[in-house]
């Protein structure tokens, strides 16, 4: 293909996909690639087939996510092959947390890469691309977060209409904590807080452009400290304040928080703030303190314990989500039992949970006490069982209630709509498709495994 003649970095009528694993932040991320190769003129491909360039934004939190990565890429490999035969460019960028963690390694283990990009600074894909273009094999992986914050474009309002009434905003990047299983500080570098301006502009735009509900994230995204014009200082619940004037968003959610930075400020904006939702996750990892101390997550069950009741005694109807891990190095039986007690404390509405993967460079890797397989495994399902019976009856009490459903797509099956209840449980009602975008009181008749479904209700609804 011939060379962009018009200053761009893409050739004439290119198209690009990019595809994203791993987290929320991601999935953000991989939105803003697509804006920013958006304005450099590449069309967006729906599939590897129509695409001139692809781009893995990977993840690197357990082997198997990172294993993932280097079998697609043996796939693009050979579709680059039959492209160059065909006399057709194909490229293929890595960006995200494998790119970050090991870059040289991806090249070295597949030539057909061009460029590996990591998470903090691919706002640089343009000049990169275009200097890939000379036929090198490139790496960035700079951590220049607050220059790609100034310097991403911002979708347009069609772009932003298209990707539906929910949306993510970053506020927190990276983290500080260095649990001993985790590669996030490795791979995300520094927390650091975007302005308050930026976020509201940000927030403000999505919401002019039919957005009405916004979730913000980070990788702390509770240890938010973001400065305003001012130099002051604001807390993450003083976002939810200001977020909550805005008119036309209905909703507001936030992910992923860590314990310790559970402010009461944070607690009290739970039962301040209607707009912010009755659902928390908060991930725990373990119930049993020697293996929490172990994995340098400092705090205590107890202290989890007391953050879930004073989160309730705030907002009495709060569902809570948690991730968890099973095995990790010196896990005892005794270890696991403390984990399922607080879990059946608790009584989680969802949940997210692993068998321990150790990864490279962390401390946890070190340990000469790793557990089998197999213990890791039966845990594992012993844990699974307990948080999936909670959900389903969990899912199973919404039955009879009336609650506010933010419908976001059609449904499945003809005449249905699908939305979420306060709660990020899926519901789904025959329904106009008008009706997306808005909050309405659906009456639940009914718990399937995966979703609800309702009726539109006439009245009021119970919930805010
Ligand atoms: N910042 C968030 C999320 C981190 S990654 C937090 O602090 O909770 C998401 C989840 O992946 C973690 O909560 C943890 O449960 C899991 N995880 C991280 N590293 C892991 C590892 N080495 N093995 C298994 N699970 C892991
Ligand atoms: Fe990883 Fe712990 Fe940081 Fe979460 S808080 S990203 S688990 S190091
Ligand atoms: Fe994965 Fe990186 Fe997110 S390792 S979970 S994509 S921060």
């Amino acid at each position: 293909m011939p060379a962009p003649q018009d200053g761009s970095a893409s050739p004439q009528g290119a198209k690009a996909l990019v595809k994203s694993y791993g987290c929320q932040m991601n999935v953000y991320d991989a939105t803003r690639m697509t804006d920013l190769l958006a304005k450099e003129g590449y069309g967006q491909a729906a599939v590897e087939e129509d695409a001139d360039l692809v781009v893995l934004n990977t993840c690197h939190i357990r082997e198997k996510a990172a294993e993932k990565i280097y079998s697609e890429l043996g796939k693009l490999a050979v579709t680059k092959r039959e492209r160059a035969q065909a006399g057709r460019d194909f490229k293929i960028v890595v960006a995200g947390c494998v790119a970050q963690a090991e870059g040289v390694e991806v090249l070295r283990r597949q030539r057909a890469v061009d460029l590996v990009v990591g998470p903090q600074s691919y706002h640089r894909l343009p000049e990169l691309l275009s200097q890939a273009a000379q036929g090198r094999q490139l790496t960035d992986t700079d951590f220049a977060v607050e220059e790609k914050f100034r310097e991403l474009p911002q979708p347009s309002r069609a772009q932003i209409r298209a990707r539906g009434v929910s949306a993510f905003v970053t506020v927190q990047e990276g983290c500080d904590k260095f649990c001993s299983f985790c590669v996030v500080p490795y791979t995300r570098g520094a927390e650091i807080s975007r302005s308050v301006e930026e976020v509201l502009a940000e927030a403000r735009r999505l919401v002019e452009s039919g957005v009405s509900e916004i979730t913000l994230i980070g990788q702390n995204v509770n240890a938010y400290r973001g400065e305003d014009s001012g130099g002051i200082i604001w807390p993450l619940e003083r976002l939810f304040e200001a977020l909550s004037g805005m008119e036309g968003l209905h909703r507001l959610r936030y992910t992923t928080s860590h314990p310790v930075d559970m402010t009461q400020g944070l607690i009290d904006a739970h039962g301040a703030l209607p707009k912010l939702m009755p659902f928390v996750h908060l991930p725990v990892q373990s119930g049993s303190d020697r293996v929490l101390k172990a994995m340098n997550r400092r705090h205590r069950a107890q202290d989890y314990l007391d953050i879930v009741q004073r989160l309730r005694a705030a907002r009495p109807d709060i569902a809570l989500s948690s991730d968890f891990i099973v095995g990790f190095p010196g896990e005892t039986d005794a270890d696991f039992e403390e984990t399922l007690a607080l879990i059946r404390e608790v009584d989680f509405a969802s949940t997210f949970s692993f068998k321990y993967s150790p990864r490279p460079g962390t401390p946890g890797a070190e340990r000469e006490d790793q557990i089998d397989d197999e213990i890791m495994r039966e845990r594992l399902a012993v844990l699974q069982a307990l948080v999936e019976s909670q959900r389903q009856a969990f899912n199973a009490a919404t039955v009879g209630r009336t609650v506010d459903v933010l419908f976001e797509k059609p449904g499945r099956h003809e005449g249905q709509i699908a939305g979420k209840s306060p709660y990020m449980q899926a519901v789904h009602v025959d329904g106009p498709t008008e009706m997306i975008g808005g909050v309405v009181p659906v009456k639940i008749v009914v718990a399937g495994s995966n979703s609800l479904g309702g009726k539109i209700s006439e009245g009021e609804g119970e919930d805010g």
